[in-house]
């Protein structure tokens, strides 16, 4: 197939992700933060991202908002749009993955489907989904971009949680709910979670 299309992939002579994991000393992995919008996904990541780094860990985070300014500039929201976003994320991450990368992901990420077809992708071994709960009411309340009031006034028509549906994740690797706790709280759950995970040489 592949010489048929005259794509010839090279993967057996670059440096193994193990090689890369032991030069970076530590495990790659991919933390999917999904939620709301204004659930305060970025914000966590964030937090997770400096605390990370103290510990010495190396990171790399994408958000939402970021990566539709680039890579996925030519997408809306519509379910075939969200899915192609999402794709093109979780290829992404896959090749931070194959660096070594503790790449944490930001995304709305509304439906279980979406979030199976990142996790296909990924591998589900190397996929810690995180399901940051925070009720609509409060995000609404929130609303940081002004986009809820818009979405209730009907200028988004698709907006998630008002005219888009937000499927909560079944079994989510970590669940954190922000109501009533500070983000560093919020990140130290993941953080709890996450540490024995990316230690190079601990299985
Ligand atoms: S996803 O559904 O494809 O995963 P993504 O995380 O990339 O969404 O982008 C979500 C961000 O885009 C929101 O935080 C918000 O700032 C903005 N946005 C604009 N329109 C919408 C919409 N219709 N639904 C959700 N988010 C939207």
């Amino acid at each position: 197939m592949n010489s048929e299309n005259n794509i010839h992939p090279v993967f057996d002579q670059l440096l193994s992700r193990d090689q890369k994991e032991q030069q970076l000393n530590q495990k790659g992995i991919v933390l999917w933060l999904t939620g709301l919008s204004g659930s305060g996904k970025t914000t966590i990541a964030k937090q997770l991202e400096v605390a990370l780094k103290k510990k010495g860990f190396f990171t790399k985070l994408l958000d939402g908002d970021n990566v539709r300014t680039g890579i996925c500039r030519d997408l809306g929201f519509t379910e075939n749009d969200r899915l192609e976003n999402i794709r093109r994320i979780a290829e992404v991450s896959k090749l931070f993955l194959d660096a070594g990368v503790i790449t944490i992901n930001s995304f709305v990420s509304p439906s279980i489907h979406i979030r199976q077809s990142a996790a296909n992708i990924i591998g589900k071994e190397d996929f810690v989904e995180i399901y940051v709960d925070t009720p609509l009411d409060v995000c609404e309340a929130r609303d940081v971009k002004g986009l809820y009031k818009k979405a209730r006034a009907g200028e988004i028509k698709n907006f998630t949680g008002i005219g888009a549906p937000y499927e909560v994740p079944v079994r989510p690797a970590v669940t954190v709910e922000t109501k009533g706790k500070s983000v560093e709280e919020s990140a130290q759950k993941i953080l709890d979670y996450i540490l024995p995970k990316i230690k190079y040489g601990v299985v």
